[in-house]
């Protein structure tokens, strides 16, 4: 018998996410692929023999709901190093599989139908349909190439009665852009003067170039007592595909963040989360290799394309970099980057994607997180491009 079931999603006309089109297309035309964000190297050594070890001893069954003990206490011991956060480690921390699943924990955790959330434009892919499943509204607030800057006047005019959280995103993906203290100054006004939520995310914490510093929220009590801060394992030891991130929030945010973690995932991978446990205790400075090996790679790949056609955008944080391809074609972006994947054989991403009101502009983005070896041969792809 065939039956035929209608339904309709909850997110219809969102279609499949732009990263797994595109890593597809670059599978399929054999292209190099600079498209989604991960890097074509490994994480370190030692902690991928930590897995192993963990794995071989037992360390196989559910792990505590909010994460185990041994991890909680090294991520305490990590925000306080290096924001000043006193957190709770049983209280306040919470081991996730990935950001992705933080950032929908703690939109479900606080978003009733009818709230609206303040997101900028462009925006991480995740952030609305987070949203929208949880019936709040996304008011978007536009950022404007070439620096992407927040402008504050513009949310304080789409902040109403309703407005329950602003989103924010430093280092920004798609943009590379970071927040500096003239925003922290504008978010701390507007959030406390209308009692609103912060949702930060912060996985590229580490990937902030040209000696700035990551202003994480965890920095600013008055923020912080207001905020889910969300990090990623799999950004800071290029491991995306294990999965792992963490929420650190107060107390009372925690606890309705862990009601709905507990029946969506209710823990996360055990043997990794005392493999992290162990590098973190055993290697706690790792992380601050991170800025400056990202940034000898954004500065290869700009000086290999300075003399492209492709104009290049500030790249301060992040592992992207985003690039203004008017003098090459008028195709708009999405078309344009078919085009690059198939006829030159490098997939990158289309921001328009990102937005829900693209701006007239030609811009697309590349993933830098990659081989030297790779890098060089994108590049002289990319270069060989005719201008107009
Ligand atoms: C801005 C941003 N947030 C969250 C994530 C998801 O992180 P995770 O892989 O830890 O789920 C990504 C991944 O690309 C990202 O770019």
């Amino acid at each position: 018998m065939h039956f035929i079931v209608n339904i309709t999603s909850k997110l219809s006309g969102s279609g499949t996410t732009i990263f797994t089109v595109m890593s597809k297309m670059a599978q399929d035309f054999g292209a190099i692929n600079l498209s989604q964000g991960f890097p074509d190297f490994d994480g370190p050594l030692e902690l991928r023999e930590a897995v192993a070890r963990h794995i071989g001893s037992g360390h196989n069954q559910y792990a505590p709901l909010a994460g185990v003990s041994g991890l909680l206490e090294q991520i305490a011991i990590k925000v306080g190093a290096l924001y000043g956060y006193t957190a709770n480690p049983e209280r306040q921390v919470v081991v996730t599989p990935g950001a992705t699943e933080a950032i929908y924990c703690a939109l479900t955790a606080t978003i009733h139908p009818g709230d609206e959330v303040i997101v900028f434009d462009p925006a991480y892919d995740t952030y609305e349909p987070g949203i929208r499943l949880n019936g709040g509204v996304a008011r978007r607030v536009p950022l404007c190439a070439p620096d992407f800057r927040i402008d504050w006047q513009r949310v304080r005019d789409v902040v109403t009665d309703r407005t329950r959280m602003i989103m924010l995103n430093s280092p920004h993906n798609p943009t590379g852009a970071v927040l500096g203290e003239q925003d922290i100054e504008a978010l701390r006004e507007i959030s406390s003067r209308h009692d609103i939520l912060l949702l930060s995310d912060e996985v590229y914490e580490h990937l902030v170039f040209d000696h700035r510093e990551h202003l994480s929220l965890l920095r600013y009590p008055d923020l912080a007592e207001r905020s889910f801060c969300v990090f990623s394992f799999g950004k800071t030891y290029h491991v995306t595909g294990w999965r792992i991130g963490y929420c650190v929030a107060p107390p009372l945010l925690t606890e309705a963040f862990l009601g709905i973690h507990q029946f969506i995932n209710f823990s996360t991978n055990t043997p990794l989360q005392y493999a992290l446990a162990d590098f973190l205790r055993e290697r706690p400075g790792y992380h601050l290799e991170l800025a400056g090996f990202y940034q000898r790679k954004r500065d290869l790949f700009r000086d290999l394309l300075a003399s492209s056609p492709f104009r290049l955008l500030p790249s301060p944080g992040t592992f992207f970099q985003l690039a203004d391809y008017s003098r090459v074609s008028d195709l708009p972006d999405r078309e344009f980057a078919a085009w690059l994947t198939r006829e030159h054989g490098v997939a990158v991403i289309p921001i328009s994607v990102f937005y829900e009101n693209p701006p007239e502009q030609r811009i697309i983005r590349f993933c830098f997180a990659k081989n030297e070896a790779t890098l060089r041969d994108a590049a002289e792809r990319l270069a060989a491009i005719p201008g107009r």
